[in-house]
């Protein structure tokens, strides 16, 4: 029957977990969210109308739970059991631990390498899953190990967390696994706390933890939490795999998250190599871990090797260096960045973290740093993940030895002493010198020269720095009058340095649209922005004098950017650099903006380059896909169209097998640039009736 209830529920259900295994968890949605949100409405009336067909497994429960009084403890059924910490990072971690495995297993030295399962140590908060039947009915945290805490109502509002497992389930499946927040979903709950003027969050690790252990589940559901499975606990009914490998693939299959950074490995070569290898990606992965894991990965040697009172004889955690560290802030300075901002910035006594040694890290601006609590002379605690900037994320608590004065923002900007103002409501303190600044100047020409904008080769941070304190660069335009007796004058620069940078110079004044709208270091116009200006203008001209409304018709341009550029050629003296530019030579191929907006094969598709291609160049590749309309994005997410493999291709290529998203090579790809636009002519028709209309206004 078409409108039987039970059925339609049980339909809904099914569709809806098959749906959120879909965008959660291989993060390759099927269905527009619309779509999901309307079949979760429709499942939501048929529930409340109904109250009897609403089952524990139902996605409708994953957002329903108590406030509660206290998190209730739980009596694990198997303990969870901590691991083994190598903490000599060096190979001679992995070594031992190869060695300790074959002699507790006593193998004769010529016996074969033992195998190991190496995956990576996730740095969030232990959770153990309890599914009964397939259905979630507990969520415990380690705790001791013997009791920790129910959990269950926060859990389920992980997305990732199947309420229902994939297939015939066994009777009783305890998955372990940890509880962790991505690096880019930390930053940005961190960048709107930031920008409402609250309190920022330490760390990834932390806030996850915190969250799983609120008691408002509502608490829990607003904090952007993921999964990954990597053990059992008690099972029933299950036909185990023999090796801890196959354990991992099985709970994949079973719609459990499962990291695809694993690697079945033989022998103490293989633990170094992955070690390294992991290593060397570490800052490139999505999230934080401290070190990986090894696993003796036949379960019946683990059965053998047994354990050693909490922990077991077959794993071992093998460190990195930490990703945060205590040191002494040893003075609070401020940096005027290229728009102006003030940002205070700690100097450290140099510490040793997260790969590099730290002497300097930004406090951001004057309201967190407030929040901190953190004056000259404290011991902070000092954070360096991935390539985000280093930061001071606060203070050890402690006495101070002698009474410290509050920091204050300067009232005067300290490298050009204009007023520091700050915008009405705003968390930002700025200088008001604009390009008057020494400061702002030198980060204006350092953006102006850098590699993604005008490419000017030879001009790094010094020469700047000279150029500008020495009065002989006080605009943009001011570059391109250099000439070899201002150089040669400069300390340090001898005829050959001149004579590059004049070079330099010279090749980066045949530029693009594109790069030129960058490289002026208008406010909210990054690359991408510039190049969809650039694309759907054609003409400098024809952008300067674009009103917002005209501008707002650009793609991805809101209001904020409109305005932006608006107000940018509206000052006088802008408008006065470009012409100087201009006059100096500095030019680029203008086309018709409006013949550009026909529809070519690519337009709206976003491709990733991973691997060596066997012709093309990365950037000729790169720049091949953006002429066919294509965008050329860094990392593979699940709105990229396409990544293009070449040989040696990483974890990319991994990223888009585990999203499902079409892999090409570079004769499918060339392909693609090829192809016809098809049937759709009337898109063309549209195309050279607005050239027409372009062309009346198009500039030289
Ligand atoms: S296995 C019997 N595998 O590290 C071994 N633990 O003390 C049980 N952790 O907080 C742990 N990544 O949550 C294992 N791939 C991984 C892990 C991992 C992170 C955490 C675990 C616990 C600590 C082990």
């Amino acid at each position: 029957m078409a409108d039987d209830p039970a059925r339609r529920a049980a339909e809904l259900r099914a569709l809806l977990h098959h749906h959120a295994h879909r965008y959660y968890v291989l993060d390759a949605p099927e269905i527009p969210d619309a779509e999901f949100d309307r079949l979760f409405q429709e499942l939501q009336a048929i529930e409340a109308s109904h109250p009897d067909l609403r089952t524990a497994d139902s996605p409708t429960q994953r957002v329903l739970g108590q406030v509660l009084d206290g998190l209730a403890p739980v009596r694990h059924a198997v303990p969870m059991l901590s691991i083994q910490t190598e903490t000599d990072t060096t190979a001679a971690g992995a070594e031992a631990f190869d060695q300790r495995v074959r002699r507790e297993l006593e193998l004769p030295a010529d016996a074969p390498p033992v195998e190991y399962s190496a995956e990576l140590k996730f740095d969030g908060l232990a959770i153990n899953l309890r599914y009964e039947d397939g259905v979630l009915v507990q969520a415990a945290t380690r705790g001791d190990g013997e009791t920790g805490e129910d959990v269950t109502q926060n859990i389920r509002t992980i997305g990732q967390v199947p309420l229902r497992l994939r297939g015939t389930a066994p009777a009783v499946l305890e998955v372990r696994g940890e509880v962790y927040m991505r690096r880019d979903d930390f930053e940005r709950l961190n960048e709107s706390q930031r920008a409402r003027g609250e309190k920022t969050y330490v760390n990834p690790r932390n806030t996850a933890a915190g969250a799983v252990r609120q008691l408002d589940p509502a608490v829990t559901a607003a904090r952007p939490l993921s999964f990954f499975a990597y053990g059992l606990g008690e099972v029933q009914g299950w036909d185990m795999p023999a090796t801890h490998a196959g354990v991992l693939d099985a709970l994949a299959a079973l719609d459990l998250p499962v990291s695809a950074e694993r690697r079945v490995v033989s022998g103490a070569a293989g633990l170094v190599a992955f070690h390294d290898d992991i290593e060397a990606r570490r800052d490139a992965l999505p999230f934080d871990i401290d070190g990986v894991v090894y696993k003796v990965n036949a379960l019946d040697l683990q059965r053998r090797l047994g354990f050693k009172t909490r922990e077991p004889r077959w794993a071992v955690a093998h460190k990195y260096p930490a990703q945060e560290q205590v040191t002494l802030l040893r003075d609070i300075e401020v940096q005027v960045g290229r728009t102006g901002k003030l940002t205070p910035v700690a100097k450290l006594e140099p510490v040793f973290v997260g790969g590099t040694t730290v002497s300097n890290a930004t406090l951001h601006n004057l309201f967190e740093l407030r929040r901190k609590g953190v004056r000259v002379g404290d011991r902070v605690i000092v954070r360096r993940a991935g390539d985000v900037i280093p930061e001071v994320v606060g203070r050890l608590p402690g006495e101070r030895i002698a009474y410290v004065p509050n920091f204050r923002m300067p009232r005067a900007c300290p490298v050009c002493g204009s007023a520091v103002v700050r915008e009405e409501g705003g968390i930002d303190h700025r200088c008001s010198g604009g390009l008057f600044c020494p400061a702002q100047r030198k980060q204006a020409l350092l953006h102006f020269a850098s590699r993604r904008a005008m490419d000017i080769e030879g001009l790094g941070d010094k020469l700047v720095e000279q150029l500008v304190d020495g009065g002989v660069v006080r605009t943009l335009p001011d570059l391109y009058r250099l000439g070899l007796a201002n150089l040669v004058a400069l300390d340090r620069m001898g005829d050959k340095s001149a004579a590059n940078l004049l070079q330099g110079l010279a090749a980066s004044r045949q530029t693009t649209l594109a790069r030129f709208l960058y490289s002026l270091g208008i406010r909210h116009v990054g690359e991408a922005t510039a190049k969809d200006l650039a694309r759907h203008f054609g003409s400098l001209d024809r952008l300067m004098d674009a009103s917002e409304t005209q501008l707002l018709a650009v793609p991805d341009v809101g209001p904020v950017v409109a305005h932006s550029i608006r107000t940018f050629f509206d000052q006088p003296h802008n408008r006065e650099v470009v012409e100087q530019l201009r006059a100096v030579g500095v030019g680029w191929p203008e086309h018709d903006g409006a013949a550009l907006a026909a529809p070519r094969p690519l337009d709206g598709k976003t491709f990733v380059l991973t691997g060596t291609l066997p012709t093309l160049g990365r950037e000729e590749a790169k720049a091949l896909l953006e002429a066919a309309g294509a965008k050329v994005a860094g990392s593979v997410s699940r709105k990229t169209s396409y990544v293009v493999a070449g040989a040696d291709a990483g974890s990319k290529l991994d990223k888009a097998r585990e999203l499902g998203v079409p892999i090409l090579d570079e004769d499918q790809m060339r392909a693609l640039l090829d192809a016809d636009l098809g049937t759709d002519r009337a898109g063309q028709d549209a195309g050279s009736a607005a050239a027409d209309v372009g062309a009346t206004t198009a500039s030289s």
